[in-house]
This record gives structure tokens, sequence and C-alpha cells, in this order.
């Protein structure tokens, strides 16, 4: 059996914990009811945030034959919400509860070419699809993109197992990749798996649609938390529920509101769904959407956000003309 949607729980036993490039650990977990994790799957865990249980969701990089080994890779974030923290201070021989493999993020095999694209750590949700596609002989063109080569996992392992297939592009070496460059590189029979920061992913997005690709062809996975702009606190009320809450610098609106005792609706907590959507009624501020679940135009509306990724920030430029008056406030409506 391979990677299902269905969520099983299981123990796994933590192998091994190395760093892998600056700030990345590689994980590798044992898991107790193994099962194979195809290319583009991914484990949601628990992790522990102030003693408080945490759901999390991280790809799979590498996996044996039959699941029992999965590898991980983990990046402890500047501005982590407290699970890269305790992700990172995981020892061998350590206990967690993670989930079979599940699998939102398929590779179809079959296309005549395939143009994988990775940023920064979203290289833990495409390595396993590039490994996959060199084993079956595939035409494919492995690009990925980073800061700076000592922020990039895998790089020597990549270089070494795709050869000329692999296309590095690090900022600061001056050799940022060109997006729509790259989306030019892409015909109609040409499939785009892409994993990496929000930016990346809407340039590429933006880019396919202006050239009328396919949009089945266009293929990503996020992991909804990086943003347009820095996360900052601000306040959420819901006049519905009588609730006025502060969402720190560190938490989504999402997780906000739960601790506050609101029932919310959610599924993905990546913002992919869209079950997590509230109605915004009023804003002092602007909203950084940061889901890939909206179309530009239903985000520039603003009358709606996924409160599990979406926030609210002063001023998108910094330069509200009553800055310094205080937090954003958004006014919303409950889904
Ligand atoms: S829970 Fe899926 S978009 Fe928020």
């Amino acid at each position: 059996m391979a990677a299902t949607n269905i969520e099983t729980w299981q123990s796994a036993t933590v192998k091994q914990v190395v760093p892998v490039a600056d700030g990345i650990a590689r994980i590798v977990l044992e898991p107790s009811l193994p099962l194979k994790a195809e290319p583009g799957s991914h484990v949601d865990l628990m992790v522990k945030i102030d003693g408080e249980p945490a759901k999390r969701s991280y790809s799979v990089v590498e996996s044996n034959h039959d699941g029992t080994r999965l590898v991980i890779s983990v990046m402890k974030a500047p501005l982590s919400r407290g699970g890269s923290i305790f992700m990172h201070g995981l020892v061998p021989g350590q206990r967690l509860e993670i989930t079979q493999p599940l699998q939102n993020f398929p590779l179809r095999v079959g296309a005549r070419r395939y143009i994988l694209l990775a940023g920064g750590i979203g290289i833990t949700a495409i390595a396993n699809m590039a490994a996959v596609l060199k084993r079956l002989k595939a035409d494919y063109t492995l690009v990925y993109v980073g800061r700076s080569r000592s922020a990039m996992a895998y790089l020597k392992k990549l270089s070494e197992l795709h050869g000329e297939r692999l296309e590095v592009h690090v900022d600061d070496e001056g050799s940022s990749l060109g997006v729509p460059a790259l989306v030019d590189r892409a015909d109609a029979d040409t499939e785009l798996y892409m994993c990496g920061p929000i930016r990346l992913m809407d340039a590429v997005r933006r880019s396919w649609v202006g050239r009328e690709l396919d949009l089945p062809n266009l293929r990503y996975e996020t992991f909804g938390n990086s943003g347009w702009y820095d996360p900052e606190e601000f306040i959420v009320r819901v006049p519905k529920l009588n609730l006025e809450v502060k969402v720190p610098q560190g938490r989504s609106m999402l997780e906000a509101l739960e601790d506050a005792g609101a029932e919310m609706m959610f599924d993905c907590r990546k913002g992919e769904c869209g079950l997590c959507e509230v109605r915004i009624t009023e804003l002092s501020g602007a909203i950084d959407h940061r889901d890939v679940f909206y179309s530009e135009r239903q985000q520039r509306q603003g009358t709606k956000m996924n409160c599990c990724v979406s926030r609210a920030v002063t001023s998108p430029t910094g330069s509200r003309s009553d800055a310094g008056a205080g937090p954003a406030v958004i006014t919303i409506e409950p889904n």
C-alpha cells in the first residue's frame, strides 16, 4: 500500500537528527506502521509548544521501498511558532506521534517534460519527485533556488544525482531565477511542480496564466507560512462571539481564535483548502494573503481571508498615515 489521504496515526522513533544546511535539520524516523511514501507525500506529526500538543506537516524527503525509514527536514524558522524549535530539539530514541504518509501533491507519471521548481526548504517536497523521475528516465529539469548555498539543503547530493538536470540559482551569487524565462521554457506538454515561498509561487502562477498554459499542468505544495510581509501582532474582533483576540507574531489567527474558545472550521491549515475562510467586515490596516486558494482577484477584493495562514498588517508599505497608532485591527464573521 502507498500514501493515501486517510489519516492513520502511529508512533515513530527518531533515529537520527543531523544538520544539512544553515538552520535545517535532517530527521530520520522509524514508523511503527510503515507505509511507502510516494513522491510529494508528507506526514503530519504532533509537536509540543509550551507543553501543548500542536500538529505540523513535513514533506517526506526520502523513504525506503517499504516505508520503514522516513526522512524529513525541518528549517528552524526565525519567527517559529515553536514547532520547528521542538523538532530541532529531538534526540535519537525519542518517540513521536505521526501519521502514515499522506498524499496531496502527487506526481503524475507519463508527462512529456517536467520542470521541478524548489525554493529554499521547498526542496523537501520536490527532491523525492526528482529522484523518481531520474529512475524513470523522464525528461526533467530540477530548478533549485536559494538565498545562499549554505542555506540550501542537499545541494551536493542533488548535484551528484542529477548532474546537468539540476539548475541552481543563488541570490547572493547574483544568479537569481528569472521566472518569466523559466515559464517560457514550458510548453503544452510540460508539467511544472513547485514548492517554495509564496512570492516565488505567485510569480510562477502569474507567468503561467499569462502564457495561457493549462492550469492543471501547474502543481504546487505550500507550507502556508511565508507571506508578502513580515508577520506582525494584530487584533481580531468577532462581534458575533463577543471576542477580541490578540494574534501574536508567532501564532496564526486560526490558532489565536481557537485559544480563545472559538469553534473554527479548518482542514489543511496550509492555505490550500479554503475551509477556514472568514468574512472581513472591517479592517484597519491591510491583509497579507498567504493562501494559494483564492485567485488574485478574490484576494484584491479583500472581503474574505483564510485565517489559518493569512494575517493583518498595519500597512503593506509600512507607511500607513496612522502608523504608530497601534496594531492592525480586523473585524470578522467566522465560518
Ligand atoms: S484550513 Fe485550509 S485554507 Fe485554512
